[in-house]
């Protein structure tokens, strides 16, 4: 079993959201096997620094597709982003600074940041979207 398993119950567009959140899932279990295993400092910091790039790179995706759909909780949700790439940085810093005690926690703190933040924030984008098709398949006097 994998360290973060993807799960059905993650979907969101069965698009570019779900393929970003399956990429960041594979990343994660990456830099978890490299740390468990002791893989050297340069492997280490080579899967994390692209696992930070390619979580903001979603992130951005993400609050873009949000704006587009007119999201009434983007506000919300780019606080939830915000606070969390803040404590990324965090501890990528401290990683490069050179405490390497610091990469499992980072594979811990991403896998339970997305794991619940997929299902709990994104998820509710996934709502918006199926009410928002309902409402333009739904006839003028159905409205009324
Ligand atoms: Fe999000
Ligand atoms: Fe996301």
């Amino acid at each position: 079993m994998a360290y973060f398993e993807w799960a059905s119950d993650m979907e969101i567009d069965q698009g570019p959201i779900d393929q970003d959140h399956q990429t960041l899932v594979r990343q994660v279990n990456e830099l978890h096997t490299a740390t468990s295993e002791g893989r050297g400092q340069e492997v280490v910091a080579r899967l994390l620094d692209e696992l930070v790039r390619d979580t903001l790179e979603h992130i951005r995706r993400e609050e873009h597709y949000m704006e587009t759909l007119g999201y009434p909780q983007l506000a919300q949700h780019r606080a939830g982003h915000d606070s969390f790439v803040a404590d990324l940085r965090g501890l990528q810093e401290k990683y490069h600074a050179g405490s390497i005690t610091v990469a499992p926690r980072l594979s811990t703190l991403l896998r339970d940041w997305l794991s619940l933040h997929i299902r709990r924030y994104d998820k509710d984008i996934a709502v918006f979207l199926r009410q928002k098709k309902r409402e333009a398949t739904r006839t003028p006097r159905q409205r009324a």
